[in-house]
């Protein structure tokens, strides 16, 4: 049975505004999307009432998975501030810059900015994996370190949060839709050992979605929440690239334990990764190191190492900035291969030499986290 539009329309007609108008008059609405049983769409608000809406965004989608046939939905608040508003709140305590107070529609007025970061029940530490610009295989990297770490005997999931490139799917050949509890949260898709949720399980990987701030804020939020994670030693959570407003506001909001910034040797990319390393530092997320990835190249034939980068770059960045260099990924067809294929390499040659430098690096990057998490 296929879902439409007209009946998104009907169910959100019998939701109120805070103002006692039916959803569908109250002009708030983005355009809807309804693909395959999957419905997504933003409700746009002005920011000094976001708080109020906040409880009609939770109705509207509880109202909208009722509909026999939705498998997903998805609704953000997203919130602007009109110009000539109030002023953006004060500066929180360390000197972190306030990413405009319009980006954080969730945020109490005045509330400390740790009310935001409120830890995950059952999540040991959530990481990021970040990185300055896209291409650089930070996906590739996300998944087969949460797959190291699960080799050392942690439980571990993995958050795609990239939504501007949700690759996850792709990368674990993962098909189906996440299914919903009682409650109509989101069950991650057990693949590999790992629990896995991804942006991408809701919308098309090729579905040219424009994201502005407060949305990316709010989608993720949900995916941080909504979902029963159950329980887990390490969520590693797979960044959107780069260090603009977006990857700050994430930064700052989601309770990140640390950092992982993927870099390729080019000087270029280094720039990048300085820039991430930059971001963290500024919303005091730890940074737990720089891994090098496509650091040489590997011939699959011969097995000859070739420095076509000018490998040694990230190391020595590393050093210069002061954080832990956790490894060095060679750029190998066995690695483009199995991600592409969804069969990633940690799983698919488990014996082999890439597998063991990704092991190696979950083990420096569990030897950081002791303390923080029980199993470390
Ligand atoms: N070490 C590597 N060796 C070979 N190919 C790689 C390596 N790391 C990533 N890739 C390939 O590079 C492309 C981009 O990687 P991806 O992880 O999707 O990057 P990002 O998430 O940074 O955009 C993919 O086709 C992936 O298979
Ligand atoms: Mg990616």
């Amino acid at each position: 049975m296929s879902v439409t539009q007209q009946q998104v329309l009907d169910c959100l007609a019998r939701v109120r505004s805070p103002r006692g108008v039916a959803l569908t008059e109250a002009n708030v609405l983005s355009d809807i999307t309804v693909n395959d049983g999957k419905v997504f769409f933003s409700i746009n608000v002005d920011a000094q009432e976001a708080r109020a809406w906040e409880s009609v965004r939770a109705e509207a989608e509880s109202a909208v998975r009722a509909i026999p046939g939705v498998t997903a939905a998805m609704i953000a608040l997203t919130a602007e501030r009109k110009a000539g508003g109030a002023p953006p709140p004060p500066r929180p305590a360390g000197g972190v810059k306030p990413v405009s107070a319009h980006r954080h529609p969730t945020q109490p007025p005045g509330g400390s900015p740790m009310s935001r970061q409120a830890e995950i029940p059952g999540v040991g530490a959530i990481i990021a994996v970040a990185s300055g610009k896209g291409g650089v295989g930070k996906s590739t990297t996300a998944l087969n370190l949460a797959l190291g770490l699960r080799d050392l005997g942690l439980k571990v999931g993995l958050l795609d949060a990239d939504i501007y490139g949700p690759s996850v799917p792709r990368l674990t050949g993962i098909r189906e839709k996440p299914e919903l509890t009682e409650d109509r949260k989101m069950i991650p898709i057990p693949r590999f050992g790992l629990s896995v949720m991804s942006i991408g399980f809701l919308v098309e990987e090729d579905t040219a979605m424009i994201w502005r701030g407060p949305m990316v804020m709010s989608a993720i939020t949900q995916m941080l929440r909504d979902v029963v994670w159950g329980t887990l030693d390490v969520l590693v959570v797979d960044m959107p690239p780069g260090t603009g407003d977006a990857q700050l506001t994430l930064a700052q909001n989601v309770p990140l334990k640390g950092a992982i910034i993927i870099s390729t040797p080019q000087d270029l990319s280094l720039i990048d990764a300085r820039r991430g390393l930059a971001m963290f530092r500024k919303v005091n997320v730890p940074v737990l190191g720089i891994v090098e990835n496509m650091s040489y190249f590997q011939c699959p034939h011969c097995g000859t190492k070739s420095d076509i980068f000018g490998h040694g770059g990230a190391r020595h960045e590393a050093e210069r900035l002061g954080v832990p260099f956790l490894g060095e990924v060679p750029l190998h067809m066995a690695i483009r291969v199995s991600s592409d294929a969804g069969n990633p390499v940690v799983v698919s040659e488990p014996d082999g030499p890439h597998a063991a430098i990704y092991r190696a690096i979950g083990a420096k990057v569990r030897d950081q986290l002791k303390g923080v998490i029980a199993a470390a």
